[in-house]
């Protein structure tokens, strides 16, 4: 049943390429525009949109960040992440124009499903991306998006993760389309870069060993920190989750910018630090991202770097490289977060903990 992997969490890691496939499958009509059937929706309702407000908890609020960049790039409508737990807490503004997006692996998430309750009596939509057919948060939802990810056995979320964001991608482009924003012109230029996907995670995952033999290196560190920018800053912040999970270790995640503002004081002699490098662009992304790593490494930390590949611009900085396929920006967190999986997988594996049943922790979270 583990088709001859040590735990389910290594299967489903490598089923993602699969995952992605699936979850992109039948997306296009014959005129190449993209259709979301089940979301029960309709165009007009999505064109008025105004504001969107993204709820979820752990790994599905990561992709939540991670949708905010995108949807906002490609709608130029505002998007406000929150995690459910505070949401209904602070009296959250909500009306006629605002959709409510319940990210949800489970569809059970006690703390999801009271928000998109307080979210409907406040008179929002409330449109649920969620990976488990006729589920609780899509049934009190008015629109779906369901992942096709399969069933996930092991507890800490990885194929949920990146079907996750697949789904907010083509929500983002549904409604770039729908509302005939600059970007609705793209989506097929999108659409086509997303089909790429899975070959270039088989790439990435064909590349195991070298992480796995990292992830043995570091077997009696004891904290280890986590740097990203952008799309990557999400990353950080999953990379850093699942190591707390699965291996029990202090991780943290920070955005790059941020260093100097505070977490630059924890870095000493030998600190690892996992950095997720932006590929190269026009903006400064990168570069500020590199100067950033020279920053930790100068100070003694150990950089493992996750880069694009041919960046030589990051090799002197780098004490570890691995490589990830070319892929735009807003893409990358569908690469960059499978290393973060298989290095927190195989460390904690190493360090002989049940990588499918952390302690203290349950699948799926149905007390608030
Ligand atoms: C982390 C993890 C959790 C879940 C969170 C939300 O690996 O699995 O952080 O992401 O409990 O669960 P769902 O998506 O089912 O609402």
């Amino acid at each position: 049943e583990k088709d001859g992997h040590d735990w389910f969490m290594r299967k489903e890691i490598f089923e993602q390429p699969r995952a992605v496939a699936d979850s992109l499958l039948g997306r296009r009509d014959a005129a190449g525009r993209l259709q979301l059937d089940e979301m029960r929706l309709d165009d007009a309702e999505l064109r008025e949109v105004d504001k969107v407000i993204v709820i979820a908890c752990g790994t599905s609020f990561y992709a939540g960040m991670v949708a905010k960049y995108a949807i906002e790039h490609w709608t130029r409508t505002p998007v406000e992440v929150e995690l459910a737990s505070e949401f209904r807490y602070r009296d959250p503004i909500l009306d006629r124009g605002t959709l409510v997006v319940a990210i949800s692996q489970s569809g059970e998430t006690a703390d999801t499903l009271q928000a998109i309750r307080h979210a409907r009596v406040q008179g929002s939509k409330v449109l649920a991306i969620c990976n488990t057919n006729g589920s609780t948060i899509p049934r009190e939802s008015d629109a779906v998006i369901y992942t096709h990810a399969g069933p996930e056995i092991g507890v800490a979320s990885t194929k949920g993760f990146l079907t996750q964001l697949v789904a907010c991608y083509l929500l983002g482009l549904y409604l770039a389309q729908v509302k005939g924003t600059r970007y609705g012109d793209e989506v097929a230029e999108v659409m086509d870069q997303l089909e790429a996907i899975p070959a270039h995670l088989e790439t990435v995952l064909s590349r195991a060993d070298e992480v796995y033999a990292l992830a043995h290196r570091h077997v009696a560190t004891r904290s280890v920190l986590f740097l990203g920018r952008h799309a990557g800053y999400p990353v950080a912040l999953e990379g850093a989750l699942k190591l707390k999970e699965l291996a029990y270790l202090h991780a943290e995640g920070f955005a790059a910018g941020e260093l100097k503002h505070g977490p630059i004081a924890l870095v000493e002699e030998g600190l690892p630090v996992l950095c997720v490098v932006p590929p190269r662009g026009r903006d400064q992304l990168h570069e500020k991202m590199v100067s950033g790593i020279q920053e930790v490494r100068a100070r003694g930390a150990r950089t493992i770097c996750l880069a694009e590949e041919g960046d030589t611009t990051i090799e002197p900085y780098a004490d570890d490289l691995v490589w990830l396929p070319k892929v735009p920006v807003l893409l990358q967190p569908l690469l960059a977060v499978v290393p973060l999986q298989l290095f927190a997988c195989e460390l904690a594996t190493a360090l002989e903990h049940d990588v499918d049943q952390p302690r203290n922790l349950a699948k799926s979270v149905t007390v608030e």
